[in-house]
């Protein structure tokens, strides 16, 4: 595994994180689960990616990853990495949605609690929710990281007009934003376009998510809609809507480059996300070890020629084919 900085800090992540968003819930296979986690640690994957939120059942994936811990990995806590967020809707009543400081310390609270953790790594704020201050959710946080539940404070998603403002508020508490979590992939370069700068010039790290566009950028959909893959499950989260013939034709273009690199258009779509020297981590979703296997060989070939940025570029340079 290769280890990277997060911007300013002295913590480093593996360049592949594991996320349990889907794959990890009460709906889903636990021996395949812990296999996955177990695999992704022995390979050097130690940066785990949670949320309040994930199952189904909602919090399902965080009771699970709890028990996987407990039964697997025990004597290893201090080898690896484990976030948690709130945010988006997680328990009935005005209390379990939004980042309101209530939501964000209540949560944080029931997070530890299913994981079987003393303390979260790292904290986010999961998003912003168009209503509460930033002052309210960045303090909760800095509150969060002061009474030692978390040890590094993280924003998700936040919209460019307001990442300043939470990092200068982070900063200033001598709490500084560790990781900025957002949407990325060769069919989603909104954050690449607008939000990393902002990062990077503020000394964030930054983790991008759903970097093969939840399965898209494998070459899966070439032939229509999988039984099994996520766009044909009822809990998946990828839309059989969002699966255009202007992204599939665009994948199929992507895979005849992947395969002159010697790559899978996974390894080859996970590799052009980490050429950007701003980007720490690539957090990957499984629901298979080989899955986890074949992202992991990713790391064989990373390297980018000058007329292979071009040629890529000039294919996902395509406004049809982006995610919004
Ligand atoms: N901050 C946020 O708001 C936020 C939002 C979303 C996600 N996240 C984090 O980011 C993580 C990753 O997101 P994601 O799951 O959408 O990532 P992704 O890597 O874009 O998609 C993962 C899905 O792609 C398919 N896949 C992965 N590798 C494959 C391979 N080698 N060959 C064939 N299919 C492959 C699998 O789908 P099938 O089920 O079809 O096999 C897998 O479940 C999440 O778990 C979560 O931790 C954060």
């Amino acid at each position: 595994m290769i280890y990277k900085y997060c911007g300013h800090s002295g913590v480093q992540l593996p360049i592949l994180s594991l996320g349990l968003w889907h794959n990890f819930g009460s709906v889903d296979d636990f021996s395949v689960a812990t296999q996955m986690v177990v695999k992704a640690f022995d390979a050097g994957i130690v940066h785990f990616d949670l949320a309040n939120n994930y199952g189904p059942v909602p919090g399902s994936a965080e009771s699970n990853f709890g028990r996987i811990l407990k039964n697997e990995l025990a004597s290893h806590r201090d080898e690896m990495f484990i976030s948690s967020k709130a945010g988006h809707d997680m328990w009935p009543g005005v209390y379990g949605d939004g980042s309101s400081r209530k939501n964000l310390i209540a949560s944080c609270n029931q997070s530890l609690k299913r994981c079987g953790l003393e303390y979260f790594d790292i904290f986010y704020s999961h998003r912003y929710d168009g209503v509460t201050p930033v002052e309210e959710t960045m303090q909760a946080l800095i509150d969060i990281v002061r009474q030692g539940k978390a040890l590094y404070a993280g924003i998700s998603k936040y919209p460019p007009h307001l990442q300043q403002k939470c990092y200068d508020i982070l900063k200033e508490a001598k709490v500084p934003c560790l990781l900025s979590q957002y949407r990325s992939s060769m069919l989603d370069p909104a954050a690449k376009n607008k939000n990393f700068q902002i990062a990077a010039d503020n000394g964030s790290g930054i983790i991008c998510f759903s970097p093969l566009a939840q399965g898209l950028l494998t070459g899966k959909y070439d032939n229509g809609i999988p039984e099994g893959s996520r766009a044909a499950r009822s809990t998946g989260f990828l839309q059989a809507s969002q699966v255009t013939p202007e992204r599939v034709e665009a994948v199929k273009k992507l895979a005849l480059i992947a395969k002159r690199r010697g790559q899978s258009i996974a390894q080859m779509a996970l590799a052009w996300i980490l050429d950007d020297e701003r980007v720490t981590s690539c957090i990957i979703g499984t629901s298979s070890v080989s899955q986890l296997e074949d992202n992991i060989g990713t790391l064989n070939n990373l390297s980018f020629s000058e007329e292979e940025r071009m040629e890529i570029n000039s294919i996902i340079s395509n406004p049809a084919i982006w995610f919004e």
